[in-house]
């Protein structure tokens, strides 16, 4: 499998600030993202999570070690318009995000600056917007639209650079529910149909249920990395870095406390009826 992001041995400082001697924000990282993989990262706050994101398209250059995009160096200036292509980031507040006043436009400025001709930008914007499910919305104003349309229409911004990975750090966090799932089924089909490779940053567990692959920080490092199956059966570990691990696997566990021998890794509602149904030997109604 061809790798997408590289990190070796990767540490960055912020500059210190006065009375206050520098740490690592992120501490010696060393990381390969597969293509077309959908990789979550969680961690609590300041466990290092944005910074890490921000070396995956060059916003941040590391302290020492390396990252790569594809193989190219983040260090090498004259990759950076080409590094800055290939990974789009989505970040948290929608209306930051957003620079024009009519849909199509703003999902046009990106692809306009990189100076793509006029015909190649209609039809980029026209399949970034199918892309995201908001095509009908074209020409609409975006300070209108909900945070989770918001949201599509900046990841169709992205998606009009035609990249080969998209990094969205908490991109969902100032959604309601229904714009939270509205946000990840768009970045799920890009995942599966276009083979786009996702790194979602997120504080929702279960946002990561079908993750190829669950990257857990922890002061400026990776304390866990797996699948999330293996990562959420990891309870006590999860809660020592004050993390959960989703309703489901915690109800699993707590009836294991009272003496079942359930399976920690039925993460999804289905599988976790199903295990419990099991063990208490009745049957799951199709
Ligand atoms: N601009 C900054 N200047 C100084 N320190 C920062 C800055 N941004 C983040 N940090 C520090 O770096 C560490 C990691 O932060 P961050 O990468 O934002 O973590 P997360 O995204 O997981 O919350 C934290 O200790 C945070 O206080
Ligand atoms: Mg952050």
């Amino acid at each position: 499998m061809a790798t997408m992001l590289e990190t070796n041995n990767l540490t960055f400082y912020y500059p210190a600030e006065e009375g206050r001697e520098a740490t690592a924000a992120v501490k010696d990282v060393t990381l390969q993202i597969e293509k077309g993989s959908f990789v979550v990262v969680l961690g609590h706050n300041g466990s290092g999570k944005s910074t890490l994101a921000k070396h995956m398209n060059a916003v941040v250059l590391p302290s020492s070690g390396k990252v790569y995009v594809e193989g190219m160096d983040t260090c090498d200036e004259q990759l950076l318009l080409e590094i800055r292509r290939r990974v789009g980031m989505v970040f948290q507040n929608p209306d930051n995000q957003i620079v024009a006043n009519v849909v199509e436009e703003d999902v046009a400025f990106a692809p306009e600056n990189l100076g793509v001709d006029t015909d190649e930008i209609r039809r980029r914007v026209d399949a970034a917007l199918e892309a995201v499910g908001m095509s009908e919305f074209a020409r609409h104003a975006p300070h209108l639209l909900s945070g989770g349309q918001k949201q599509r229409i900046a990841i169709a911004g992205v998606i009009a650079m035609e990249p080969d990975c998209i990094v969205l750090d908490e991109a969902t966090a100032m959604l309601d529910p229904a714009g939270r799932r509205e946000v990840l089924s768009a970045v799920k089909r890009l995942n599966r149909e276009r083979g786009i490779t996702v790194v979602l940053i997120t504080h929702h567990m279960n946002e990561a249920e079908d993750a190829d692959r669950l990257l857990v920080m922890d002061h400026g490092q990776v304390a866990m990395d797996g699948t999330p199956r293996q990562v959420f059966a990891r309870i006590a570990e999860l809660k020592a870095l004050g993390l959960t691990s989703p309703h489901t696997v915690e109800l699993l566990s707590a009836l294991n406390e009272s003496g079942e021998l359930l399976p920690l890794d039925a993460i999804t509602v289905e599988e976790c009826a199903d295990a419990i149904c099991r063990a208490f030997g009745g049957t799951v109604k199709e």
